[in-house]
């Protein structure tokens, strides 16, 4: 394979409002990017992935006001806040810097100047609302009144949320500032603009003929936004306002939005200043002897026309580099809806954590993300399924089922013979890598995924625990085998490396090579000791999801839920929110029993082979479980309903596996798999071993 050109690469995530907490839905975006910048540094590229927090604006002024403190002390404390959150799932940015920064007012300043010197910045009177009691201009969303078209009560100041109408917030009738609950008046006041329209013509030409943009998106703003003269932009705010004051127009603050994405500018410069370098090296318009810096934003939907439109105008006018890729995601629902603070579903980073391992989000998200502004939706019945399937059931499998016969010895010292799966595996990397490199993770993941399922086909044929069996004279064998899979292991982790570094880090003690390029999928490792394995994922189980929810439930329930929330079956109302630590009180300990009383049930790990439902039995699945080696039980067990029988495929239960034989009307029963019910609670757990343990081992 050609060695890969050398490219330079900034790359951006949208800087997340101070003033919120980190969801799962902006997750999306940064996980998106990280693993994208991961891509770009496994693959020996020089990128850099920079970010800020987005600390201006009227939000951030009424909020420190409410707390009694000053707004460089909230947006400080929420800066810990997000950086804490986005360390917790592995987002590692190159510098993260904030937008009240000097960095920062420095080149606003410069690029203010640039629109100033071509008479781009024109001056109006403006109407808006002002609370007297408060004494600030009012945003749209400090204001309610009831709406002007339908009369519902109760409305936003610029759109109503019942008839759909747009309007000023001038017409509602009845207005009220949620701020002091003092009724607004209209004043005027003036505000700076900068005028679009003489931009008019670069910025069809940019959105159609750059690149940057998706056909789509280009489309869109071609036929909706540019075909007509386009409005001036506001980019001032009175005082009082928490931001810039603007240098060459006293009392006049930029807009949050102007200062915003010139601190994907201010993050350049501290990172590069940090190094010895300058922001001019990724922000210059290349030379013809210098390849230009490529430049690359990922933002969501909703903020399309800041970076498709003002952005764009902003940069062509300072002289300054365009963006080569606008990258454009979608949102995130939750369980097929818009997250709900009252269904439970509004998620936060911080709550994530509590709960689950970050690795397995972003294997989610990475598996639904195909680089097109369709939404995406986290369906936690589906989440855990396909991470417990793919994620433990095929990739980790492979080195749990495998490792455990070469620990404290090592890898063959020839590679074996594995059929040509290694040599596919590594002719497969370039399409993978074509993948991650146009954002389709989701088929990088598709690729990575057939690979195990060959990996694992492969370790059932070859049966290693047999020839363990089997005694010495298989050894050398047993440890060709081994040297495959953990062989076929480690090409998959690397390629896996940009959404689960983690992995790929304990994948390098485990075989004592570290995972540094993605090179390293086209050399089987041969001779090297293998690590004693530690576990490398955990299954999801229902509890976790539940948890998570009833942990994002407000603190004082709504009295009315129209939409309880639920996943799987295994539902859950707002009645039962603290059903995770509640035990069943209703049944009795069973009365004293002997140790020999114990012995006598032989109770045993064991791994679901097959699933399915019995049609004509409620609460009935069939289960074919393998006791390790040969031996297989066919299990009838009552958990219809509450598993999903794909998803069982390959999990690790307990089963009974000396009870008496039983014919039931659907055929006979050999066994009986071990899970958790009672009277208090909607659920039947199944009980899974940590991870490590292998079927047939024995319960005592
Ligand atoms: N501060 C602005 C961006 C300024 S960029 C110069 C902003 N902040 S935000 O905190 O509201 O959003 C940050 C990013 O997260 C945006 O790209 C936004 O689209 C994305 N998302 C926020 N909620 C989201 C979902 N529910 N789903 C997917 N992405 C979401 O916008
Ligand atoms: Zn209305």
């Amino acid at each position: 394979m050609n060695a890969p050109t050398h490219r330079r690469i900034l790359v951006t995530s949208a800087l997340p409002y101070a003033n919120g907490q980190i969801h799962l839905g902006h997750l999306v975006e940064y996980i998106q990017t990280d693993i994208f910048v991961r891509f770009q540094k496994l693959r020996g590229h020089d990128a850099v992935y920079l970010c800020a927090d987005d600390t201006h604006g009227t939000a951030i002024m009424i909020r420190a006001r409410a707390e009694g403190r000053s707004e460089r002390d909230l947006i400080a404390a929420m800066r810990d806040d997000h950086l804490a959150d986005f360390a917790g799932f592995c987002v590692q940015f190159d510098h993260y810097g904030s937008t009240d920064s000097d960095a920062n007012r420095h080149l606003c300043s410069e690029i203010w100047k640039s629109l100033r010197d071509k008479g781009l910045v024109v001056s109006r009177d403006v109407q808006q609302l002002f609370d007297p009691k408060a004494g600030v201009f009012l945003a749209d969303r400090f204001v309610r009144g009831t709406c002007p078209r339908c009369r519902a009560a109760d409305q936003y100041g610029d759109a109503c949320e019942k008839c759909s109408a747009t309007y000023s917030p001038a017409d509602l009738i009845d207005p009220v500032s949620t701020l002091s609950g003092a009724t607004p008046e209209i004043r005027s006041a003036e505000h700076l603009f900068v005028q679009l329209e003489p931009m008019q013509g670069f910025l069809r030409q940019w959105t159609k003929e750059s690149g940057a943009l998706d056909p789509r998106i280009a489309n869109y703003l071609t036929g909706h936004f540019l075909g007509e003269p386009l409005r001036d932009w506001d980019v001032s705010r009175p005082a009082p306002y928490f931001g810039f004051e603007i240098p060459d127009a006293p009392g006049h603050y930029w807009y949050v939005w102007f200062d915003a994405p010139i601190g994907y500018i201010a993050a350049t410069d501290e990172w590069s200043a940090a190094r010895g370098g300058s922001w001019k090296e990724w922000w210059h318009r290349g030379g013809t002897n210098e390849p230009a810096a490529e430049i690359h934003h990922f933002i969501g939907k909703d903020i399309t026309y800041f970076h498709t439109l003002f952005w764009p105008a902003m940069l062509e006018t300072a002289g300054l580099a365009l963006p080569t890729k606008v990258r454009i995601h979608g949102f995130l629902t939750v369980n097929g809806e818009k997250m709900s603070k009252s269904r439970g579903t509004f998620l936060l980073a911080r709550t994530y954590l509590d709960h689950l391992d970050p690795a397995a989000l972003r294997y989610y998200y990475a598996a639904k993300l195909s680089g097109d502004i369709d939404d995406i939706d986290l369906n936690l019945d589906d989440f855990a399924a396909k991470v417990n399937s793919d994620l433990v059931g095929k990739v980790v499998n492979l080195a749990s089922r495998t490792a455990r016969w070469l620990a404290g010895k090592q890898l063959s010292e020839t590679y074996p013979n594995d059929g040509g799966l290694f040599a596919r595996g590594a002719i497969d990397g370039a399409e993978i890598a074509a993948a991650y490199n146009e954002c389709d993770f989701a088929r990088a993941m598709r690729l990575v995924m057939a690979a195990a399922d060959r990996a694992n086909v492969y370790v059932d044929a070859e049966q290693p625990w047999k020839l363990a069996k089997a005694g010495p004279e298989s050894a050398e064998q047993l440890r060709d085998v081994a040297t495959v899979a953990l062989n076929l292991f480690r090409q998959i982790v690397v390629y896996l490396t940009p959404v689960l570094p983690e992995l790929a880090a304990e994948t390098g003690v485990l075989l004592g090579v570290p995972i540094r390029s993605w090179e390293e999928s086209r050399q089987p490792l041969t001779g090297v000791p293998v690590a004693p394995f530690k576990p490398l994922a955990r299954r999801i189980e229902a509890p976790q999801l539940e948890a998570l929810m009833a942990a994002s439930m407000p603190t004082a329930p709504p009295s009315t839920l129209s939409n309880p929330a639920s996943f799987g079956n295994a539902s859950m109302t707002t009645e039962t929110t603290e059903t995770t630590e509640t035990t069943d009180p209703a049944e009795p300990l069973a009365p004293q029993c002997t140790i020999d009383d114990f012995a006598k049930v032989d109770l045993r790990v064991a791994r679901i082979v097959t699933a399915e439902e019995v049609p004509e039995a409620k609460k009935l699945l069939k289960l074919t479980v393998s006791l390790g080696g040969e031996e297989r039980r066919t299990v009838f067990a009552g958990i219809k309903g509450f598993h999903d029988p794909a998803a069982l495929v390959g999990r690790l239960v307990v089963v009974v596996a000396n009870l008496a034989p039983r014919q039931m009307k659907f055929g006979l029963s050999e066994g009986m798999v071990v899970a958790a019910s009672g009277a208090g609670a909607t659920g039947v757990y199944l009980l899974s071993p940590d991870s490590g343990a292998l079927p047939g081992m024995r319960l005592h």
